[in-house]
């Protein structure tokens, strides 16, 4: 009965689908006009359920609350048996028979896992970026989710932020093509498509530059250094079509992001014409009660509202504005406006229609965790791990004589896919030991473990570290741990070291300030250097840390970061030459963590020595260069290449028109390579202070050995330009640009360009 009295109401919605006749703008007006203000603020209302939550869990009676039309969507409730249930009782139970969004922290793929954010970044090949996207929404949308919390684009130059690891580095224009690329991948060409789901671009703005890299803190970037490093990636997502934003935690020009109207309506709808939803992150809307801004939940929610909040991640507040709506304390138009953006969402995704359609049982089956998926995920693993050092060319390995395989990263499996894959099934990946015994099988080669010591001395540190059941700790002593890698490392001709950091110990809430190799790490392998046995260090992280003593004592060092489900197979591939690694640095590496916050792209300034090292009275400090210890876009190669002169087309070039940048690059190895052909500009005076070298440009490229490729560049104002101070408007003034092409940003050639 309750059906049927529905079905009258609102044509179509509980019988699923939507009337057939009606324009779509005719369809939400329909709906709009049969509802209650209570279910208008119901639509901008999103619990968290299931078993994973970033804050406090609430109490709450979530089933009831959809059954009164007070939910909107819910989110990271895993399973499409589960999710249809949930859906049901909206669809069924509630007046109007409004679906639900159901969305997920689907971060860096599904069950099939792709490398953490960092890493992927270093494959700087946007194919592979897009592909991985697409994949995860093919999983996740045959398992029920419509919605992510991805991709999240916070630009950073700390690597002390813990959740560094989520993004994509350092540098906002390569920041900007994997936003675009995962947008692409996620939403594809039509939301309604039951394989694609709606992307959300967070955190929104600035979360990346987190004071002293500590989590949740205050950021202080001004307009001219936002518009021209921190907020391009956002835009760039925004340009690409992403269907939803999330607001971040930290403030912005001293006011919350969640309540702050400049950012929300100013800057994201009025400036650049975005059309979608705006959610808050997690409690973000009462937050504004702890940042001293408000003194009520109700005024927190007003503010937010008035700013251009559309939906409220977990605070409640927003639901419980009606009270506000009849004093007269709210306007009932802005209810409006941001019940209509989530009901606009739900229609282009489809749910209106068919609101199961993201709860096909049969396509899970034959999606998730496909092996096509998993090849993919391996295969883009590879690229996205970086070789650091290979002294007279350790690596690859032959598989024969006896490898030992040491260290408290070789036979755990829940850490491989690294932090924020809520998904994960970690039963179904590999461990280093088992990629490593699989591709050894057959051949003769003689594989030994032994752990070695624990991720660190201190069991406290190590439970942080290795918390959401990513426990691994091992009680028996250092010293007999120790004792038990040494004699099996005498035993061996090459040893590998797995080591460096738990997956918790980077993510959210994981802000470091010491980034070296956890001490019972370093002391063991200090041990091992000392049998005068070949190492390769294998290096998990998922952060920038500092590898000093490493690179001066180890022969081979590649950064795996954290793989995903396919780490285990993707690092033999790489250790035994059947993948020639391609990966390059998207944040450099430090010498010390004091260096921070640091980036290559270091703005113009007064009194900076070139040379980086000490000078007196001039920016440095006195006992650390300057430098990185690895420049950003670094990484080496099994084979070599060769960069020819690089040319430009004309000298001069008219503010309106262009000129071509080439490189001739050649393969002068003997191995199949892939380069990543890297283009900078320093613009030498502009009204606002520039960086002296930024990346502009990039071409990964794959060579036969012997093979040449000529690499071109297009130069014109929009690629030279930027936000001038005065009108923050993308400008070129006149005058002499630097043109530089290279392997990395330390390594480049130069060309003068004069603009006129
Ligand atoms: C994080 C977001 C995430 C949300 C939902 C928050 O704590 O900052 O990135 O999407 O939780 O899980």
């Amino acid at each position: 009965m309750a059906l049927m009295i529905v079905a009258l109401i609102v044509p179509g919605c509980t019988s699923g689908r939507k009337a057939e006749t009606l324009s779509d703008d005719a369809f939400l007006d329909n709906l709009m006009a049969q509802m209650t203000l209570e279910e208008k603020l119901g639509q901008l209302n999103l619990p968290v359920t299931g078993d994973i939550v970033t804050g406090a869990a609430r109490e709450s009676n979530v089933a009831e609350d959809i059954r009164n039309g007070k939910v909107g969507g819910l989110f990271n409730l895993k399973g499409a048996q589960a999710i249809r249930e949930v859906q049901r009782i909206a669809v069924e139970e509630s007046r109007l028979g409004i679906p639900l969004l159901f969305g997920m922290d689907v971060i860096h793929g599904y069950e099939t896992i792709f490398p953490i954010p960092l890493a992927l970044s270093c494959s700087w090949d946007m194919a592979a970026v897009e592909r991985s996207a697409q994949i995860a929404a093919a999983e996740a949308t045959a398992d029920g989710i419509c919605w992510t919390f991805s991709p999240m684009v916070d630009i950073c130059h700390d690597g002390r932020w813990g959740r560094i690891s989520e993004g994509s580095g350092e540098d906002p224009y390569l920041g900007s093509r994997i936003a675009e690329a995962m947008v692409r991948g996620y939403q594809g060409a039509d939301l309604a498509d039951p394989a694609t789901m709606m992307a959300c671009v967070k955190h929104f703005a600035l979360y990346g530059a987190v004071e002293a890299g500590r989590e949740y803190n205050n950021v202080y970037p001004d307009d001219f250094h936002m518009f021209n490093e921190y907020l391009q990636p956002y835009k760039a997502a925004v340009d690409a079509g992403a269907g939803s934003v999330m607001a971040a935690f930290n403030t912005v020009h001293g006011v919350p992001a969640t309540g702050n109207k400049w950012l929300l309506t100013d800057l994201l709808r009025d400036r650049w014409g975005f059309q979608g939803f705006v959610v808050s992150d997690y409690c973000g809307l009462e937050q504004l009660c702890d940042h001293g801004v408000c003194s009520t939940k109700e005024e927190a929610a007003i503010q937010c509202l008035e700013a251009g909040l559309d939906m409220d991640m977990v605070s409640a507040g927003l639901v419980a504005l009606a009270d506000a709506v009849r004093a007269g304390r709210c306007s009932q138009k802005t209810i409006d406006v941001a019940c209509r953006r989530m009901l606009e969402a739900k229609y282009k995704l489809g749910l209106f229609e068919d609101p199961y359609r993201y709860c096909d049982t049969t396509r899970r089956a034959q999606v998730v965790l496909s092996p096509e998926h998993r090849a993919e995920a391996r295969r883009i693993a590879g690229e996205s791990m970086v070789l650091l050092k290979n002294d007279n060319d350790l690596l690859p390995l032959r598989k024969q004589g006896t490898i030992a395989l040491i260290g408290p990263l070789a036979n755990t499996r829940p850490n491989m896919s690294g932090t924020w894959a809520v998904a994960a099934v970690p039963e179904h990946y590999k461990t280093i030991r088992e990629g490593l015994r699989d591709a050894l099988e057959g051949t003769g080669a003689k594989l030994l473990y032994t752990k070695g010591s624990n991720v660190l001395y201190d069991p406290q540190a190590e439970a942080i570290a290795t918390m959401f059941g990513r426990e691994m700790r091992d009680n028996r002593s250092a010293e007999e741990m120790r004792a038990e890698a040494l004699r099996i490392a005498r035993q061996a001709d090459v040893i590998i070291a797995a080591m460096g950091e738990a997956s918790e110990m980077s993510g959210e809430c994981s802000s470091r300030v010491n980034i070296e190799m956890p001490d019972a790490q370093h002391d063991l392998l200090v041990e091992l250097a000392k049998l005068g046995k070949p190492i390769v260090l294998v290096h998990f992280a998922g952060r920038p840390t500092v590898l000093n003593w490493e690179t001066d004592h180890l022969p081979a060092i590649l950064e795996a970061w954290f793989g995903g489900s396919e780490t285990a197979d993707a690092v033999a591939d790489i250790l035994f030459g059947e993948v020639n690694p391609s990966g390059r640095l998207t944040v450099q590496l430090p010498r010390h963590v004091g260096q921070y916050p640091f980036s290559y792209r270091q703005m113009r300034t007064s009194r900076l020595n070139p040379g980086g090292e000490f000078a007196k009275y001039i920016t440095c400090y006195s006992d650390v260069s300057n430098w990185p210890l690895y420049p950003f876009g670094y990484g080496l190669s099994y084979t070599t290449f060769e960069y020819g002169p690089m040319t430009l087309s004309n000298d001069q070039m008219a503010i309106d028109q262009s000129v071509t940048a080439s490189v001739t690059i050649t393969n002068t190895g003997k191995m199949r390579g892939s380069e990543v052909v890297q283009l900078y500009i320093g613009d030498r005076v502009a009204k606002g202070v520039r960086p002296y070298k930024e990346l502009r440009g990039f071409e990964r490229i794959t060579l036969e050995p012997g093979e040449s490729r000529e690499v071109s560049f297009t130069i014109d104002a929009d690629r030279l330009g930027y936000y001038e101070p005065a009108t923050l408007q993308w400008t070129l003034e006149p005058g002499e640009v630097e043109i530089m092409i290279g392997r990395n940003a330390r390594e480049t050639d130069m060309r003068l360009l004069t603009v006129q």
